[in-house]
């Protein structure tokens, strides 16, 4: 069985005070002995506080974004994988979609970033996932297959065998409109069967999390799903008390 993962992306929030309150919170409030995997992606600016924080906690800490090369190098503004790796961070999101439109990461950018994750033993979370207007004209599983192509082309399943993908339609990250449990679970078991052309077994064992305006009010339904591996939160990620409750819904 697939354990539950769910992973918290604060994306461009917070200050060291306001993290330092919000890691006291979530210690308090998570379960102490969880049954399932639980992360935060801080901004890379507040990772090595969140790691020291976390210390001995059941809760890992992962970065929002990685350089597409590997080490050191003359790379102005990026963190490479193996700094995210020196500082304690045991995850890596690839591939957001605010990357993806905001900052034009293309499908390839997402597989060099991926490779370097891959190199430093990062655990990487490939975010996919359509816009409205893609949904709209029914391209949404030909979008989410063209995201997934060249990650299937270039790495081997051993290359990922700690890939976690996360489905995120553009429409629900933060608007407040979240797929339905049906429309979520549609999706999660084309990729997953899209990873069972190449290997049942494999496909079997990837977790696919949800991400789109989940709350506590929707999570256990959206969790129930067969596909549905658990959640990438954003907005209720910064509220201790509704992350919680996100992850005891999981
Ligand atoms: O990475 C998280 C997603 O972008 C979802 O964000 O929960 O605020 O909709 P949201």
């Amino acid at each position: 069985m697939r354990s539950k993962l769910v992973a918290g992306n604060w994306k461009m929030h917070g200050s060291r005070a306001a993290i330092s309150e919000l890691l006291s919170e979530l210690i308090k409030a998570l379960p102490s002995e969880p049954k399932l995997d639980m992360a935060v992606f801080p901004p890379a600016v507040f990772a090595a506080q969140t790691v020291e924080a976390l210390r001995g906690s059941a809760l890992a800490v992962g970065l929002q974004n990685i350089c597409d090369q590997g080490g050191e190098g003359a790379f102005t503004g990026e963190v490479s994988a193996e700094m995210a790796v020196d500082i304690g961070c045991r995850y890596v999101m690839i591939g957001h979609s605010e990357r993806r439109a905001l900052y034009g990461e293309s499908n390839e950018q997402v597989a060099d970033k991926l490779a370097r994750a891959i190199e430093a033993r990062l655990l990487p979370i490939v975010c996919v996932g359509e816009s409205e207007s893609e949904r709209d004209e029914g391209r949404t599983l030909e979008v989410v297959s063209a995201q997934l192509a060249p990650l299937l082309a270039r790495f081997s399943l051993e290359e990922l065998s700690s890939l976690v993908v996360a489905y995120e339609p553009v429409w629900a990250i933060g608007t407040g409109k979240t797929a339905s449990p049906a429309q979520a679970q549609e999706v999660h078991a084309f990729i997953r069967g899209v990873f069972a052309e190449r290997d049942a077994d494999f496909a079997q064992r990837l977790r696919i999390l949800y991400g789109g305006s989940v709350k506590a009010a929707n999570a256990a339904e959206l969790f129930s799903q067969t596909d549905i591996d658990g959640g990438l939160v954003g907005g209720a990620s910064l509220n201790a008390q509704e992350f919680s409750a996100i992850c005891r819904a999981a």
